[in-house]
């Protein structure tokens, strides 16, 4: 191997070893493309080698293609072509797996004429994931090798299976002993040339035959769950239609519905998606920084997030100790956390044995403060009030052990004074989750004024290690995510003030690829929380700013949501997912005439503009504050924390891709009505004027 092939080819006695070292993930960039075709060239001239074991170095086999090189122009030779010259060779390939064999590289294993895998191996296709479908014969080997169903399963969900799974399957050949993966592929090619063995070739294999009743039971299910989606269905129709032609064709038609996905606006949104997740990490400041050890968390409070948070970090193999304020509280948090545990025990996430020392051994409900004094970091997660968050910090500065990170759960509060509250707010950072927080993987990590970068460099470690993914944001009401959140639920409040259905609004987003629109959201969160919010800004409020009187008169009458069976839908027995309720629109009716207001109609267009609008304003006005320091980061917390369709982007680059003078000519419109809520931010001002992006700005423009 020199520096520029990251492909190497050695010997050991007849079987050739094809090795690739490409860090970190051996994606197949060109010069992997390159390497393999020299490597299989060679292997095929070498009149001494009778069978080649295909694997790689590092962490893992191969996990995909190169997606830093889409969007660019393709560069010889092209995936396909190595791939059919791998599965051409007239002496046999085995692949041999570990890590995360994923699209092209499983496409690639595909091509070999045997499989083998080491333990905890995961296999996969998630091109669609990408706004894509796997472009290298995956839609066409991988049927052959599993069958129709199976296959339509893993290209249209992109779902990760196990090597057990796999080897049931008939994806794989065999499963080794041992974990590497270099002596796997050896000890399998050594059995295959004793018995005489050479594999198969997928292309020579009959394909499964098509039933049109099952693909259309399929296209049903991914329509629903690929929610509007281009990528799942556009597979599902290239596997039908594939399977029925000869291989070669099937490839050649697999081939051009790939690169006509390659020019999508959802696949240029699903793959800013994806690097900027792993953007958001990237933090100029905090290079040579040093995390502070993690090893002992304290969660104050059991409530749902207190739960949450402590299952979330037992998983990550973290040792937890809850405090509740009495026994009864403590030993439900106890339960709670267990159940959800029992839960990942269900789903095969977590072994029995496992759940049951991770309870024993790593886990506490305690009523005693004192139990946090060795703790290396302590989250707070309980009520939502300035006074009560004060009172718990001033504590645990006395209490906790000198350089434990002490954290804060807030979702709005100020954490400038919070930390105030202690001796040493250096210490003291945000850690904003997500609820169910052992599910959700976004993490707000809000940086005080005075907390030291060791702190936030631990914050950014924690996230890692607890799979989550962290977003710094500065301290303002709401940070990023729930002040966007107040921002685009008030352009929807307005204009359910001026005649809009909330039934409508809700659809009308639904149709944009949220999963649910605002009214649903808020009747699922409890519409007490929105209340207690506006009754404590009620004595600082602006008189210019309209209130959402109907929310008002909704909690007043008891009517919160889905724990109290009904808000702005009706829950029960008959709809569980709730049901529009015929008393909403008189009662609507009522309040606009008491407030002097004709009701108008609105298109649905207009709904989704508004209200894109008023998020994208929002976002702009926090990256110019710099509570944000780029677009990407913004987007991270919408797609992880508010449900926005990736296959948008989110909404930053949603914004770009319509342009800051389209969205700042609608805000101008809209203001001429409101001129106190539409006020537009400078930042898309300027953008508009000067043609600019939002993912050009400073760390983005990289
Ligand atoms: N291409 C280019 N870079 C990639 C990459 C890929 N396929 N996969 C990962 N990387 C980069 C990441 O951007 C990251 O870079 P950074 O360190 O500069 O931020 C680095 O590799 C490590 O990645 P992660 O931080 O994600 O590491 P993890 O260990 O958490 O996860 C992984 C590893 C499971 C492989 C995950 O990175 C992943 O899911 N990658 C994408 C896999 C994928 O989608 N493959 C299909 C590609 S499309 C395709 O193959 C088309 C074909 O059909 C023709």
């Amino acid at each position: 191997m020199t520096v520029d092939n990251p492909v190497c080819y050695d010997r050991e006695g007849e079987i050739a070893v094809i090795e690739i070292d490409n860090p970190p993930v051996n994606a197949l960039s060109a010069a992997v493309r390159q390497g393999l075709s020299e490597a299989m060239a060679r292997f095929d001239a070498d009149a001494d080698a009778r069978i080649a074991v295909l694997c790689c170095a590092g962490r893992t086999f191969i996990a995909g293609a190169d997606i830093s090189e889409f969007g660019k122009p393709p560069v010889p030779p092209f995936l396909p072509d190595v791939i059919n010259a791998i599965e051409a060779s007239e002496k046999p390939v085995v692949a041999a797996l570990h890590g995360t064999v994923l699209g092209g590289g499983l496409e690639v294993a595909l091509g070999a004429h045997a499989r083998v895998a080491v333990a905890g191996t995961r296999m996969g296709l998630p091109e669609v994931t990408l706004g894509l479908l796997p472009g290298a014969g995956g839609t066409q080997r991988l049927p052959r090798a599993v069958g129709l169903e199976a296959a339509i399963d893993m290209v249209t969900s992109g779902r990760q299976i196990g090597a057990d799974e796999a080897l049931r399957m008939n994806l794989i050949d065999a499963l080794a002993d041992g974990g590497d993966p270099r002596e796997a592929g050896i000890a399998h090619a050594r059995e295959l040339l004793a018995q005489g063995h050479a594999g198969r070739r997928l292309s020579d294999a009959e394909a499964p035959a098509v039933d049109p009743q099952v693909v259309e039971s399929w296209r049903a299910k991914v329509a629903r769950s690929s929610r509007g989606q281009v990528a799942p269905l556009r597979a599902l129709d290239t596997i039908a239609k594939g399977l029925a032609l000869p291989f070669a064709e099937g490839l050649a038609l697999e081939r051009r519905a790939f690169m006509d996905l390659m020019q999508t606006p959802e696949r240029a949104a699903m793959i800013h998606a994806f690097f900027s997740e792993r953007r958001a990490a990237q933090q100029d400041d905090l290079k040579g920084v040093t995390p502070r050890e993690v090893n002992r968390i304290g969660v104050i409070g059991g409530g749902t997030m207190g739960q949450g948070i402590a299952a979330s970090a037992l998983s990550a193999g973290l040792d937890v100790t809850l405090v509740e304020r009495d026994d009864a509280a403590a030993a439900k948090a106890a339960a709670g956390i267990a159940r959800m545990q029992d839960g990942a025990v269900k789903r095969g996430k977590l072994s029995q044995a496992d759940r049951d020392t991770m309870m024993a051994d790593r886990f506490r409900a305690v009523t005693d403060y004192q139990a946090l004094a060795d703790a290396d970091l302590v989250i707070e997660a309980v009520f939502e009030s300035m006074d009560v968050k004060r009172e718990v910090f001033a504590r645990l500065g006395g209490i906790c052990r000198p350089g434990a990170v002490l954290a804060t759960n807030t979702s709005y509060l100020d954490v400038n004074e919070i930390a105030a509250a202690t001796s040493r707010p250096e210490d003291v950072i945000g850690l904003h989750f997500f609820s169910p927080a052992n599910v959700m993987r976004l993490l707000e990590i809000v940086v005080a004024d005075r907390t030291a970068p060791d702190v936030v460099a631990t914050a950014f470690a924690l996230a890692k290690r607890m799979g989550k993914i962290g977003v710094r944001s500065g301290v303002c009401d709401g940070f990023i995510g729930n002040r966007m959140l107040s921002a685009y639920r008030t352009a929807a409040d307005h204009m359910v003030l001026d005649g809009a259905s909330p039934y409508q609004v809700d659809r009308a987003i639904a149709g944009f690829g949220f999963p649910m629109g605002p009214y649903q959201v808020g009747d699922l969160a409890g519409l007490d929380i929105g209340y207690a919010t506006r009754q404590r800004k009620a004595a600082t409020r602006d008189a210019r700013e309209r209130v959402p009187v109907f929310a008002d008169r909704l909690a007043e009458a008891g009517r919160l949501g889905r724990k109290t069976g009904r808000g702005y839908y009706i829950y029960d027995e008959q709809s569980p997912q709730g049901r529009p309720d015929p008393e909403l629109e008189p009662m609507l009716d009522a309040i606009r005439a008491d407030l002097g207001i004709t009701p108008r109609d609105f298109t649905d267009d207009e709904i989704r503009s508004r209200y894109m609008a008023a998020m994208v304003n929002e976002g702009a006005k926090i990256l110019d504050e710099g509570i944000a320091a780029r677009a990407s980061d913004i987007d991270v917390v919408l797609l992880h924390g508010y449900g926005f369709p990736r296959g948008k982007g989110g909404p930053m680059h949603w914004a770009d891709a319509q342009g800051a003078a389209a969205i700042s000519a609608d805000i101008a419109r809209y203001g001429e009505e409101d001129p106190y809520f539409w006020q537009a931010a400078p930042l898309l001002t300027r953008l508009a004027q000067q043609g600019g992006r939002f993912a050009d700005l400073g760390k983005d423009a990289k």
